[in-house]
């Protein structure tokens, strides 16, 4: 096989000409007939809408169950690593200023191989992502359904993964000769509960218990019949209903302030570091969103000033936001009770402060927000899949366009049934921690993309870059400092983690405990070669910086998470080299 085409780059000019015609290849200006009418602030707002989402209207609670107060300085973490990333996307958006995304940019510039694996990864941003938000939005509507009064059976409202699992824990119990009646106060939640009820009350087909979360499937049903009529104003609704989200999000915080009873707080990390960082895919899911504003970079007045600035403005926008949000929830509410898919509703209800027409309100724009959350994925996703198609590496019907509607129709329906019909049955935490992990991985490959290229090549006018700062004495230092600190306040020494053993499991040896620090180990083999190449090739600190983080956020993601994404990537590769290498116009073109 000939490797150096597994790295074969797609000339920007082409990318150009292809989406906007030959003017775009001389001029600034595109052709490609969108209208620049985005400023800073319409972007910035667009990022909000794509940002405030099942995050913060659901995952927060597993997190903040978890991590306590404390979860606040996740948020403000995961917002740096962030805002590193964001440097990379925006250098990326504004030296290719197409509507693609990380798949095009990685095409541009990593070569095919990085793009397709981008590609296949930004699969799991989008689609999976969007099952997380579909059980979300499913949950907040089940909680107005239910303050209205009508109570749909919980096999209708449960995933099939979450009623088992709660059925045998509570089965445990029951076993142990706790009545039913006090199983709440004996190490069942009420999550449990509901799932027992709805697996023994839920009807069965060939002993299969028919359970699934019907409102999920009702959004998504909802969506894509949106998303395949076309909406053209969709961005638009999405950009109005910011307002809508911050207005929520402000009153669930200014509200709540009321409510918080200071002796919540303490102890502040009541679970410790590891507690927190438990919570590391809810809180980096929450943050999801802010590099689709890239995709606008051909309707933006000036992309190369503007969509850095926006991307920046919205992750700090939503940080505020998202720690008021985080010390009312954990304020108002003993943090162990928020373990629940509607937080911000329930800890106004009988649980919490009992002002049950907030929760109503909160449902309410709870549902209609994240739908828009829901609509902009699911009209990105499509558009990807036309990006691949068009270059040949999925077949040719992913771009076919409707001759009414002018959507690309059957990705669209395939969008529909990658999220319509897994959030039946997966279950929240689930989904996240698969979004959280490919998401992280594309921005490392944007990050490292970034690095990849030389500090030193020539500049183009006008052109967005991402700040040059020297890494060789910074970049060690952190990792040096990062050592020391290890070594002061770890509660395990390099001796015992390398020694492999395992302080709090002492009979557990060889690999069952060595498997858990396989993420950790490469990480640290990671900076240790970043360190040395910080020195000698005096990297630029902010995607290096970027990539770090990245990295280490995904080594807290847990060794199952690492497997399952292991089987994704292994999967995505098996398409590319028995189709997509085959079919790429690219290698076609050059024989
Ligand atoms: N950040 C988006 C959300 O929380 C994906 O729903």
């Amino acid at each position: 096989m000939n490797w150096k085409s597994l790295f074969r780059v797609k000339p920007m000019e082409q990318i150009l000409l292809e989406s906007a015609g030959e003017g775009a290849v001389h001029g600034v200006q595109l052709t490609s007939g969108l209208k620049r009418t985005l400023s800073v602030w319409d972007l910035t707002s667009l990022g909000i809408a794509a940002v405030i989402g099942a995050g913060i209207f659901s995952t927060v609670g597993a997190a903040a169950s978890n991590g306590g107060p404390a979860t606040v300085f996740l948020f403000i973490f995961t917002a740096i690593a962030c805002a590193f990333s964001a440097f990379c996307y925006a250098e990326f958006a504004s030296g290719i200023p197409v509507a693609g995304s990380a798949y095009t940019y990685a095409y541009a510039s990593l070569g095919e191989l990085l793009a397709w694996i981008i590609g296949w990864d930004l699969l799991m941003e989008y689609a999976i992502g969007n099952i997380a938000v579909a059980i979300s939005w499913g949950d907040y509507l089940n909680s107005l359904l239910s303050g209205y009064g009508i109570h749909l059976p919980t096999y209708l409202t449960t995933d099939l993964l979450s009623a088992s699992r709660g059925y045998e824990k509570v089965k445990l119990l029951l076993d142990q000769g706790i009545p039913f009646s006090e199983l709440l106060t004996n190490g069942a939640t009420q999550g449990m509960l509901d799932a027992y009820t709805a697996w023994t009350t839920s009807p069965q087909l060939f002993g299969l218990h028919l359970i699934f979360h019907f409102p999920a499937v009702i959004a998504t049903i909802l969506v894509t019949v949106v998303v395949y009529i076309g909406i053209q104003e969709s961005k638009r609704v999405a950009n109005a209903m910011v307002g809508l989200k911050i207005l929520v999000l402000l009153l669930v915080v200014g509200l709540g302030a009321f409510y918080v009873k200071p002796e919540n707080w303490s102890p502040f990390a009541p679970n410790g570091i590891s507690g927190v960082m438990k919570g590391v895919s809810a809180i980096f899911f929450a943050y999801i969103g802010f590099d689709a504003i890239s995709t606008t970079a051909e309707e933006c007045k000036n992309p190369q000033r503007d969509l850095p600035r926006a991307m920046i403005y919205s992750l700090a926008i939503c940080t505020v936001l998202y720690v008021m949000v985080a010390l009312v929830l954990t304020g108002v509410v003993k943090y162990d009770k928020l373990a629940v898919g509607d937080p911000l509703a329930y800890v106004f209800g009988p649980e919490g402060a009992n002002v049950n027409w907030i929760a109503g309100i909160i449902s309410i724009s709870a549902v209609i927000a994240l739908f828009t959350v829901l609509l902009v994925f699911q009209l990105g996703q499509p558009r990807i899949w036309m990006a691949m198609s068009r270059d040949g590496l999925l077949p040719g019907i992913f771009s076919a366009i409707h001759p009414k509607f002018k959507t690309p129709w059957f990705s669209t329906l395939v969008a529909g049934f990658i999220v319509g019909i897994p959030c039946m049955f997966m279950n929240l935490t689930e989904v996240t921690d698969l979004t959280s992990i490919g998401t992280l991985f594309a921005f490392a490959i944007v990050c490292a993309g970034v690095l990849a290229q030389d500090p030193k090549r020539l500049k183009v006018p006008g052109r967005f870059y991402t700040p040059y700062i020297d890494s060789r004495f910074i970049y060690p230092g952190l990792v040096l400092l990062g050592a020391f600190l290890w070594y002061r306040y770890g509660n395990e020494s390099l001796i015992n983690y390398l020694g492999n053993f395992d302080p709090a499991n002492p009979g557990a040896v060889g690999f069952e405990v060595f498997k858990h620090r396989l993420p950790l180990t490469g990480f640290l083999i990671l900076i240790v070669y970043l360190a040395a190449a910080a020195w000698w090739k005096r990297l630029s600190l902010i995607p290096l910086l970027g990539l770090t983080s990245c990295a280490y956020l995904m080594t807290e993601l847990g060794i199952v998470n690492w497997y399952r994404f292991g089987i994704w990537l292994v999967l995505g590769l098996t398409i590319y080299f028995l189709y997509s290498r085959q079919n790429s116009k690219l290698g076609k073109s050059r024989g």
